[in-house]
């Protein structure tokens, strides 16, 4: 299927020289569908690594992660936990936009897992390179992919858990999940736990487990 990361990687891998490189991974079909690959970004090395599903419809646009609806949501979720976006790394599991068209509208469908472990040796370079001290699952899939299990959020949230891979892995909602509530009171509740679960990672990054 043409380049897979493993070609692609380099031995001495820097964010700037995997994204570059990334650009050209074709290790399952979602590159014909996304716009870009859409790689993450930050300081390498960051104290916490924020990992989300894939990239959203904007992000996919503009070629950055968390930029869009549920991007400025995490900015506020993040401003009220205390942990400052611009000391995070921002990755996703997928590098690539999964959608089906709804009209004009590309709808975005959940990535298989199959897209997740193609995509997989980017998450593990980036671990390399950006070495965070907890990593933020945002999400199941998330979750999922970096315990190598199902999970269950609604128990799990909020809690630190070893990963087969090092380091430590918190659990929490994704911000979407905020975004789909319709009642107000509900909304500001959701909003409320999963500050509730940042502020986890971010007494973790205050007490020097950096
Ligand atoms: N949702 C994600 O999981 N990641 C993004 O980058 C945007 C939306």
């Amino acid at each position: 299927m043409g380049s897979a990361p493993a070609d692609l990687i380099p031995p001495r891998p820097t964010i700037a020289g995997l994204r570059e490189v990334a650009a050209a991974c074709r290790a399952c079909e979602l590159w014909r569908r996304g716009t870009r690959t859409v790689f993450g970004e930050g300081p390498a090395p960051a104290a916490v690594m924020l990992l989300g599903e894939q990239p959203g419809d904007r992000e996919d646009r503009v070629g950055r992660p968390f930029v869009g609806p549920a991007g400025k949501l995490l900015d506020r979720l993040l401003d009220a936990s205390g942990i400052d976006r611009r000391t995070a790394y921002l990755t996703n599991v997928v590098k690539h936009f999964n959608w089906e068209p709804r009209g004009k509208r590309r709808i975005h469908r959940r990535p298989t897992k199959v897209h997740v472990a193609a995509c997989r040796p980017w998450l593990e370079a980036e671990l390399v390179v950006v070495r965070p001290t907890i990593v933020v699952c945002l999400g199941a899939t998330a979750a999922a992919a970096l315990l190598g299990r199902p999970v269950r959020l609604a128990e799990e949230r909020g809690k630190v858990f070893a990963g087969p891979i090092e380091p430590p892995v918190l659990l929490t909602a994704h911000p979407s999940s905020i975004l789909r509530i319709d009642d107000d009171r509900a909304r500001r509740e959701a909003f409320d736990a999963l500050v509730r679960d940042l502020r986890v990672a971010a007494r973790r990054i205050a007490a020097g487990h950096v």
